[in-house]
Formats: structure tokens, C-alpha cells, sequence
């Protein structure tokens, strides 16, 4: 993997080098963030609230149109590539990285027939060559930075401009209707919005955002267990299931309840008697969890970073315990970041089932948070983690 430390510019130069070796001509780059999570998981899809921030890790796009009809797409950091006709209608995912950027084709032609009202496939050919410092399968949304720098490139060349709002539930779109995965909006909403030193708190219903600034002396830092569970996505999309249940019935006693967006505590608790436990259990994280998504921007403005972090203790557990998200991993890398002074907040970010936790820790405390983090992670797994340390960075761009 490149290292995110390497220079813009340096960067670019060789992703073009890069570039006209393989296809040729001279590309346009683009490039679009992964991100942490600070507070507010699994709320997105359920009309919630989420506090996510850009990370300087992105996914970098090198595109060039093309004159057969072609999608050429290689990934430099597979050394794969794949490539179709824009004309096909029957396309089906291959269940590998290409869904992404294919899904991503897929919706922005039907986009671009709508827009100019001429029918499905109205989209040239196109070589993508695609670089990515956000590890996959990480929990750090390496997906919708791909699925971002991809559409970006997409409409630039055809020069059909879109809302940045728009362009992130186009890509929410590929991920929902190709790749099969029942997101929620959170990532690429962020990849396409993020502010340089802010998170975003967003409302997944209105999608009305507000930047909230982050201290400058904090560092987000995400410490990845190296775990990827396979079973994942299917657990993704039964928690989903789970959540639309606990609305269905509720609604019986709560006539016209939309979502769990519109309950609080009190009134779960009263009118929730008679849910399944698990059912309960899963609808508690949420109701809780939007509350507690509130409390920690305000905190975050108010600059009190000791109510964020007790937060984010909070939203581990319930991620833990109540909506069964985390793993032992996650549970030993959240324990052994409290354990070093100089931390605020520490919990696990993103879906769950492995990926990384979130830390916000004070950048004098960085170097002995590393290293308490690794040895002990690593004498209890077996397993060096990776860590990454950055600021809040900005949304998705073209770089040249
Ligand atoms: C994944 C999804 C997001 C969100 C998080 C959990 O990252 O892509 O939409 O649901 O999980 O908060």
C-alpha cells in the first residue's frame, strides 16, 4: 500500500505516469477520502444521525475517455483489471472490487439518459486506473471512496456537473441495486462533503449536515484488528431486517411510526414491552444512539472532550452488547486504547464484525498510544495491527 504520507503531487504525477503506461494519453486524477466514524453506528439507515470524518487515506482515480465503447478499469493495487461493454444491459456483479466502480457506470448512465432524456446508455467509454491507500475491508469505507472517485470522474468527463448530495446516493444507489450491500448513506455522503479539521454531523433523513470543528491538538486515529469476518454483509443486512421489524411492530401501538428516528427511550421502553429481545435490543442501540450522536456534537463544540469520550464508551457497549456488532478483537483494541492517558474517546467504527476502532487521542500522547496499542494487541493475537494516525480531511476533488 502507498503511503499516505507520500506528496500530492508526487502522487499524481506517478498515478498519470502510471496511467499513460497502461492506456496511454494524458488522464484526469481525481481522489476521494475514506473515513472514521465517530459516534453514531448503524443509525444511518434508520432516518438517524451520524458524526463521521474524512481521513487523509483516499482513493486515488486516473480516467481518461475512450473511443469503443469500453470500460477498462485496473485496480494497481490487485494489478487486476476488468473491463465491459457501456452499452450492456444485463450486467451482473462479479462479487469482487470491480462491482463498485461497475455499479457506479451503471447508475450514472441511467443518471445521464435521464438527464438528457435520451434513453439508458448514453455514456462514452472510459480507462480507469485506480490506486487506493484505504485498506480494504478495514471498516474505513475503502468501498464508497472507490465508488466516489469513480463517479466524480464519470460525470466530469461527460461533463454533466451533479450536486455532491447527489453523486453520494448515486453511489449509496450501486451499492444498494448492484453490489447487493444495504447501506445506509453515511459514507459516501462524507467521502463527498468532508471538511478539512471537521466531522459532519448529519441527518440521514433530511440529509441537512452541520461541520463540527474538531480540537486542532486531537489526532483520529483508527487501529485496525486485521479481522475481516465474511459473514459481514449478510449480518449488515439482517441487522437492517431486524430494525424494519422492530418498526413494523411497534407502529401497531404507534400508528404512522416511520422509522426508529422518531422514538425516544422512554417511549421504546413503554411501548417496546412486547418485542422479541433481540428485536428490543437492537431498537435500544439505535434510539440510544441517536441521542447520544446529539450529546457528542454538542460536547465537540463545547470542547469537552471528556462527555465525548464517555460517549463513545457508551456506544461501544451498545454496539457490543445490544446490537451484537462487535467482536473479541474490537473489544481487546477499545480496552487496551483506555488503558493509555492521553486518549479521549476510543470505540469501534463502521459496520463491525472486525474492521478498526476509532481513537481520538492528544498529539503529544500519539507515539505511547502506538505502542502501548501494538504490543498488547500483538500479545494477545498473535497480530501486528496497523495504525493510522491523521486529521480530518477534506471531501472528494479533482486533483488535476
Ligand atoms: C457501513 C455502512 C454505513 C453504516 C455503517 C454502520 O459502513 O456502509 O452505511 O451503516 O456501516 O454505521
Amino acid at each position: 500500500m502507498t503511503s499516505p504520507t507520500f506528496r500530492s503531487a508526487d502522487r499524481t504525477s506517478d498515478l498519470v505516469d502510471r496511467f499513460r503506461a497502461r492506456f496511454g494519453g494524458t488522464p484526469r486524477v481525481y481522489r476521494a477520502p475514506g473515513r472514521v466514524n465517530l459516534i453514531g453506528e448503524h443509525t444511518d439507515y434508520n432516518d438517524g444521525f451520524v458524526l463521521p470524518a474524512a481521513l487523509a487515506l483516499s482513493c486515488w482515480v486516473a480516467a481518461a475517455l475512450r473511443d469503443d465503447g469500453r470500460m477498462v478499469v485496473r485496480s494497481e493495487d490487485l494489478g487486476k483489471e476488468y473491463e465491459w461493454d457501456v452499452a450492456s444491459t444485463d450486467a451482473t456483479p462479479a462479487h469482487s472490487w470491480s462491482d463498485y466502480v461497475q455499479g457506479v457506470a451503471l447508475m450514472f448512465g441511467r443518471a445521464l439518459g435521464k438527464k438528457r432524456d435520451t434513453g439508458d446508455q448514453d455514456m462514452r467509454g472510459v480507462s480507469i486506473l485506480i490506486q487506493s491507500d484505504v485498506p480494504m475491508g478495514a471498516g474505513l469505507s475503502s468501498s464508497a471512496a472507490i465508488e466516489v472517485a469513480v463517479a466524480r470522474a464519470l460525470i466530469d468527463l461527460a461533463g454533466a456537473p451533479m450536486e455532491p448530495t447527489e453523486v453520494a446516493r448515486l453511489c449509496q444507489r450501486a451499492e444498494n441495486e448492484f453490489v447487493g450491500a444495504r447501506c445506509g448513506i453515511m459514507d459516501q455522503f462524507i467521502a463527498c462533503h468532508a471538511r478539512l479539521g471537521h466531522a459532519l454531523l448529519l441527518d440521514c433523513r433530511s440529509l441537512e449536515s452541520r461541520p463540527v470543528s474538531l480540537p486542532s491538538h486531537v489526532r483520529l486515529v483508527a487501529c485496525n484488528t486485521m479481522v475481516r469476518h465474511s459473514i459481514a454483509s449478510g449480518e449488515y443486512n439482517r441487522r437492517r431486517a431486524e430494525c424494519e421489524e422492530g418498526v413494523k411492530e411497534l407502529a401497531r401501538r404507534l400508528p404512522g411510526l416511520r422509522s426508529l428516528r422518531d422514538l425516544d427511550l422512554a417511549v421504546l421502553d413503554r411501548e417496546g414491552r412486547e418485542l422479541p429481545d433481540t428485536i428490543r435490543r437492537r431498537c435500544r442501540h439505535v434510539v440510544s444512539e441517536n441521542a447520544r450522536v446529539d450529546r457528542a456534537a454538542r460536547a465537540l463544540e463545547e470542547g469537552d472532550l471528556e462527555i465525548v469520550g464517555a460517549l463513545m464508551a457508551d456506544s461501544h457497549r451498545s454496539l457490543r452488547d445490544d446490537y451484537e456488532v462487535s467482536c473479541a478483537e474490537l473489544d481487546l483494541m477499545v480496552g487496551l486504547a483506555r488503558e493509555t492517558s492521553g486518549v479521549y474517546g476510543a470505540r469501534m467504527t463502521g459496520g463491525g464484525f472486525g474492521g478498526c476502532t476509532v481513537n481520538l487521542v492528544d498529539k503529544h500522547a500519539v507515539s505511547e498510544f502506538r505502542r502501548h496499542v501494538v504490543s498488547g494487541y500483538q500479545a494477545k493475537t498473535g497480530r501486528a495491527p496497523d495504525i493510522y494516525v491523521t486529521e480530518a480531511g477534506r471531501g472528494a476533488e479533482r486533483v488535476v
